[in-house]
């Protein structure tokens, strides 16, 4: 049976409900490539907005959109993801087809700037309240890394106690 990595998984998934024309948030930018993804896949007519803490994710982002040429379809945002709703203009809020979690640190980079439960699950509160009504978020959370055990335990936890009659898990 052929072997298919949680992240192209997420992809796929995300694939599924995403149009050309449409808004999509990636929540962790790290090295961009589900940036790069979700901009191939909104569009020249579609938009996305992309978060992360550390300039090194921007910087390593914005390299790979500007290689193919898929800079003006980002925005890219040196923030938490907890900012979210904030940082997101008002006239896309209830209309963001997807949003991407790709959780814990960044690969090459600083292994102690993680993400945390706290800030996560606040994010994804907002990513809720800004996604359209067939919208979609992808979170893939590692336990096994510091931090990253209650992290996912946190998740799960959130993940259980949404509403069964506006979200399927
Ligand atoms: C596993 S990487 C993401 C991989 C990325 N989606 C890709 O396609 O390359 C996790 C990223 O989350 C970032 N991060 C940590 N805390 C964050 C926060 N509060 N808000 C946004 N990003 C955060 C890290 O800096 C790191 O770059």
């Amino acid at each position: 049976m052929p072997r298919i990595s949680l992240v192209n998984a997420a992809q796929l998934a995300v694939k599924s409900c995403l149009q050309p024309g449409d808004i999509a948030v990636d929540a962790t930018l790290g090295n961009g490539y589900d940036t790069l993804f979700l901009a191939g896949t909104v569009g020249p007519g579609g938009h996305v907005f992309g978060f992360d803490v550390q300039r090194q994710a921007l910087a390593s982002s914005y390299q790979k959109l500007l290689a193919h040429d898929l800079q003006r379809r980002v925005t890219l945002v040196l923030a938490s993801h907890a900012n979210l709703l904030q940082v997101l203009p008002e006239h896309v809020h209830g209309r963001v087809a997807a949003v991407m979690f790709n959780l814990g640190y960044l690969p090459g980079g600083d292994k102690a700037v993680i993400t945390r439960a706290d800030s996560t699950l606040e994010a994804l509160a907002a990513a809720c309240r800004v996604l359209a009504k067939s919208g979609i978020i992808t979170v893939l959370a590692y336990p096994g890394h510091a931090g990253g055990d209650n992290e996912t335990d946190r998740l799960v936890e959130w993940m259980r106690s949404l509403d069964p009659d506006q979200f399927k898990t």
